[in-house]
């Protein structure tokens, strides 16, 4: 395990969700890998048209988003990588809108391509910062685990990181990304579907 792909739903690379998943980015270049950065708000991202009138839309027929814009290459770099890290800031109980915006489409190609889609088993983190009051995380995280889970990705860990606990979660993301670049490859496949 050696190429991990970190996509961050914040705008913020000094905020609480880019702090939390440095951490984790941390343990895993300190065991060896290297781990790309990608700040959703700043990619260009549409959400979805829904492109036909019975909603199931022209990736149903075909292979890819009739949308040209960055979600092609966010696809092929998710594919490439070894581990996927999802980070996203809680929004109301819930994942920020650049992260639904990317996961809807991702969901949508994923499931047509069921024959072919590169997302099928991929290892995947998911982390949920709730950097106000503190709740909805749980929420978020549910979310998350859904959607993440129709993608077709295998779900190592999921995260739960509030402002009030942030300095105990940086260790344990610390620690949980050096141990997932150490054992992943020989962890028995566990889909918990
Ligand atoms: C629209 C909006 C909704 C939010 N909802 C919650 C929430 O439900 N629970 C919570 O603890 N914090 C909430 N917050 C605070 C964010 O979780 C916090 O700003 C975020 O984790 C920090 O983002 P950053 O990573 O971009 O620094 C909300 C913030 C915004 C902007």
């Amino acid at each position: 395990m050696s190429n991990v792909l970190m996509i961050l739903g914040s705008r913020n690379p000094d905020g609480q969700t880019a702090t939390a998943a440095e951490a984790l980015a941390d343990g895993c270049r300190s065991a060896g890998a290297t781990v790309d950065a990608v700040y959703l708000p700043q990619k260009q991202l549409e959400r979805c048209r829904q492109c036909d009138d019975d909603g199931w839309g022209l990736c149903r027929r075909g292979d890819s988003c009739v949308i040209d814009d960055d979600l092609a290459p966010l696809m092929e770099a998710m594919s490439d990588a070894d581990l996927v890290v999802v980070a996203t800031p809680v929004y109301f109980g819930d994942l920020s809108e650049s992260m639904k915006a990317l996961l809807d489409r991702v969901r949508r190609v994923a499931v047509n391509r069921a024959d072919s889609n590169p997302l099928v088993d991929k290892p995947c983190v998911g982390i949920a910062v709730a950097g106000g009051g503190g709740g909805g995380s749980f929420s978020c995280l549910y979310s998350l685990e859904r959607i993440l889970q129709t993608c077709g990705f295998r779900i190592v860990d999921q995260v739960s990181v509030r402002r009030q606990n942030m300095e105990l979660k940086r260790q344990v993301l610390r620690q949980t990304g050096v141990w997932l670049v150490e054992n992943l490859n020989s962890s028995p496949t566990q889909r918990g579907r």
